[in-house]
């Protein structure tokens, strides 16, 4: 490496979590450069907010990537950029085939050629498809039920013939669900179309939105409410720094979830954005959705024992206040 400050490319960091994780790296002392397409990011973002240097590109375009690996002294990849709508992934597999595997691929051949052989992958809980323990394992069986879920799978497994063939070394860090906000409230959860529970409940609170639906009440849970796991963004944040180091300092490969390790469910997470808040939310009750499985929650021990990892705000109160914080200034 030689410098104390390797550069590092974060590909979809004009997005949700990879801002947060720009923001992390910074902090760790390290150089960034974005490469995102915009098709969902948020350039104001990364201009003035990280104030990090911006490559508007697709990881489908590998004379971009050959020359920005040419170009700069890049030690390492976070690799965030992918769609992650499960329903339209279902509609339209061959766009997120393309994207999320073709666009790795391209992305793992530039890599090897150039000789940068550290990856950090953003891979998903929905790998698993429906689990049959919980708190999940990472040994725990991939049989991921939409395309989405299989492409991350894919992905994972191309990462892992890469390892043995080239030495491309990789922590694939399956996320359960991401939610919360920088806690100075600098960056937020921004999607649109939006399709996560808190988000949706914040929106509604602001009058953004008319109701949220609450998709099946006789599940054979507490309340009958599905359970999730929902972990802090800049928790998820550190923790790509430190499998970041980790790749740096000569680990091989693995995936490791990153979870909260506690589930919460739907009324929960309700209830608690309404006291939050102090505003009127309203809640349409309405059939389950097919694929949901009742509970998805992670066991993050390894997270914490091979990478020190230590979640900061794991509780679902200081979860929901910095994204409500978040969405109070964006919608202001
Ligand atoms: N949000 C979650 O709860 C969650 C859970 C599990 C896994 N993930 C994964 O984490 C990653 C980040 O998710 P997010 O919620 O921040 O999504 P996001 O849509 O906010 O961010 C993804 C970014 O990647 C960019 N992008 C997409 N395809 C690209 C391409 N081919 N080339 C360049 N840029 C491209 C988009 O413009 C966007 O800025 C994704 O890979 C997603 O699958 C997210």
């Amino acid at each position: 490496m030689g410098s104390p400050h390797p550069t590092i490319l974060v590909t979809g960091g004009a997005g949700y979590i990879g801002s947060h994780a720009v923001l992390a790296l910074k902090a760790a002392g390290y150089d960034v450069i974005v490469l995102d397409n915009l098709v969902y990011g948020h350039r104001e973002l990364v201009e003035s907010v990280l104030q990090v240097e911006l490559v508007v590109g697709d990881t489908n375009d590998r004379a971009l990537l050959n020359a920005l690996f040419a170009q700069r002294p890049i030690a390492a990849v976070l690799h965030f950029a992918a769609y992650a709508y499960v329903g339209e992934s279902v509609l339209a597999p061959a766009k997120y085939y393309r994207n999320n595997v073709v666009g790795t691929l391209t992305l793992l051949e530039a890599m090897q050629a150039a000789g940068v052989s550290a990856l950090v992958f953003s891979s998903t809980c929905a790998t698993y498809g429906e689990p049959s323990v919980v708190p999940i394992p990472e040994d725990h069986p991939q049989a991921p039920i939409n395309p989405y879920g299989r492409s991350k799978w894919m992905v994972e497994q191309i990462l892992n013939d890469f390892a043995e063939a080239y030495g491309l070394r990789s922590v694939q860090f399956r996320y359960f669900n991401a939610a919360g906000a920088d806690p100075q409230g600098r960056l937020g959860e921004d999607h649109d179309p939006e399709t996560h529970l808190m988000p949706l409940l914040l929106l509604t609170a602001l009058g953004k939105r008319e109701s949220v639906s609450l998709f099946g009440t006789d599940y054979p849970t507490a309340d009958g409410t599905c359970i999730r796991d929902y972990i802090h963004v800049s928790d998820l944040a550190m923790a790509h720094v430190l499998g970041l180091e980790y790749l740096l300092a000569g680990g091989k490969t693995m995936a490791v979830n990153l979870g909260n390790g506690h589930g919460f469910s739907v009324r929960e997470v309700i209830e608690m954005a309404r006291q939050v808040t102090q505003r009127p939310i309203t809640v349409i009750e309405s059939a389950r959705r097919p694929g949901d499985p009742p509970v998805l929650v992670g066991s993050s021990d390894k997270a914490r024992q091979v990478l020190g990892w230590q979640p900061q705000y794991s509780d679902l109160q200081t979860i929901i206040e910095h994204a409500w914080q978040w969405h109070q200034k964006r919608h202001a």
